[in-house]
């Protein structure tokens, strides 16, 4: 399915009440749900692990799309994929050893995701494309949210585009998306929109109608 998804970022969403924020753009038409994981090694930044994407997951009636942000990662695969990640993505960055990582999180039962740096290359994508669902083409350096879009990553989405063909792999990219910016890697051949701070601002759960304007925007 090459139609256009938005994946709101929970990253920005009110930490103290998920479930109602996931409610909230998911009735507004988010078609998948972000969750950031940063462990303060591989990232400058610290979330949450496997209990809170447990607790998340009861709240997503959607697809729960967890981006590790974590060195190693191999260790962590089977208890996020026991917390529900329908997509679970791994940095090529984060080890030496991605094409077993990739493997490790297709044997847990979820869809295998290879996250890219906006520093690397897709060379290195060739001989992983038969063990991938989905590469996310960073757009920011990953660790937080609220940062500008790297542009050189249009062109880079463009030659992955060019690479992947017809294989059923969704291009998502993250970091920095908003009405401008989201267009662009449309066109490129970008699938999967996330976006943090360009939904969940200026919203609260106390007052959440912005949400479905800004993800309507995008
Ligand atoms: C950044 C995270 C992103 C982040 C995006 O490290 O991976 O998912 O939430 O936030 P915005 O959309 O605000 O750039
Ligand atoms: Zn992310």
């Amino acid at each position: 399915d090459r139609s256009i998804k938005i994946a709101p970022s929970i990253l920005s969403a009110d930490f103290a009440n998920f479930g109602q924020e996931i409610r909230c753009v998911e009735a507004e038409g988010a078609d998948w749900i972000h969750v950031d994981v940063m462990d303060g090694h591989f990232v400058p930044n610290l979330t949450f692990g496997p209990p809170m994407c447990a607790a998340i997951r009861k709240h997503v009636t959607t697809v729960m799309d967890v981006h590790l942000m974590i060195a190693p990662v191999d260790p962590y695969i089977e208890a996020f994929a026991e917390a529900g990640a329908d997509v679970l993505t791994a940095h090529l960055e984060a080890g030496p050893h991605i094409h077993r990582t990739l493997q490790a999180i297709r044997a847990a039962g979820c869809k295998a995701g290879l996250a890219l740096n906006p520093g690397t290359g897709i060379e290195d994508v060739d001989y992983l494309l038969d063990m991938i669902d989905l590469v996310c083409v960073m757009t920011v350096n990953p660790g937080f949210g609220g940062q500008s879009f790297i542009h050189s990553q249009v062109e880079k989405v463009r030659r992955l585009r060019e690479k992947i063909g017809d294989r059923p792999i969704h291009i998502e990219i993250d970091g920095g998306i908003t009405p401008l910016t989201a267009p662009l890697m449309a066109e490129a051949g970008a699938d999967v929109l996330v976006a943090g701070s360009a939904v969940f601002k200026g919203g609260s759960v106390v007052d959440p109608a912005p949400y479905g304007d800004n993800i309507r925007a995008i």
